[in-house]
């Protein structure tokens, strides 16, 4: 034992959930080996997708496992999360600006909770468990689904909400052209689509200068297809972690009680 050693012994478990357009998922989580550690369950997100639909939502998925009362929640939003209060709604109900995300789920479940932006949770996910384990330096997660997440992640600290998927880059919010919903919205190939990747990762390493950049969201797992389509000075590598980085990243993240809160 070091005599770092905290006086309470970190806990080894939390429950992430990931709160989606169109479904909330959520499941324990073993925070010694990042995975999950009972199946997860989903519901789908209630439309509208207002704050009381989704905490009640929340609630009977945490009640749908029997879970020691001690256990933290860890919340994906796909919005900024300041301090636990959204701050924006790119691609959500516009009645969550300004919504305490921590505080409506902590009320709802009768839990400690943390709220974190959808990405971030992705993001320190891979930092901490996955493509990026072990690296130091300056780590870029980038995420590609309905909007652009991106994470940034400095010597295994994570920088939270740097909303990277709204540069405006050739008078467009970056999104609008790359994200993978323009994909398939304008049904784009895959060289048709890494042009508009090629032009945003350009963008994106000549301002950051990160030293890996990992690419997560669902489309992820199909990287062949577009991963070696990318010339950039920045090594870039798939996610790992899929569709559980979200829910292992905000158990992670809430079991920390990091500085976000
Ligand atoms: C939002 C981000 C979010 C990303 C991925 C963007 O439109 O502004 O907060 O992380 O989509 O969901």
């Amino acid at each position: 034992m070091s005599e770092h050693t905290p006086h309470r012994p970190a806990p080894t478990g939390a429950f992430g959930i990931d709160i989606g357009g169109s479904g909330i998922k959520g499941a324990p989580v073993d925070l010694l080996v990042g995975e999950l550690s009972a199946d997860r369950v989903r519901i789908p997100t209630p439309q509208p997708a207002t704050p009381d639909a989704v905490a009640a939502t929340v609630a009977e998925l945490v009640d749908s496992f029997h879970l020691s009362p001690d256990l933290a929640i860890g919340v994906t939003f796909p919005a900024v999360i300041q301090h636990g209060v959204a701050r924006s709604a790119a691609n959500v109900d516009d009645s969550w600006i300004g919504t305490d995300v921590t505080q409506v789920v902590s009320k709802a479940t009768g839990r400690t909770a943390l709220a974190v932006n959808d990405a971030d949770a992705a993001g320190y996910a891979e930092a901490r468990y996955g493509a990026a384990r072990g690296r130091d330096g300056v780590v870029l997660v980038v995420t590609l689904g309905t909007g652009i997440g991106s994470c940034l992640v400095v010597d295994g600290t994570l920088v939270p909400n740097t909303e990277l998927g709204h540069l405006e880059i050739d008078g467009h919010d970056a999104e609008s052209r790359a994200a993978d919903s323009a994909r398939e919205r304008e049904d784009l190939d895959w060289e048709q689509w890494a042009a508009r990747l090629q032009r945003y990762f350009r963008v994106v390493e000549d301002l950051f200068w990160p030293d890996l950049i990992v690419v997560g969201g669902g489309v992820s797992k199909k990287h062949e297809k577009f991963l070696p389509l990318l010339d950039l000075r920045t090594p870039i590598v798939p996610a790992m972690l899929r569709n559980s980085a979200g829910i292992v990243g905000a158990a992670a993240l809430a079991a920390q009680g990091v500085a976000l809160d």
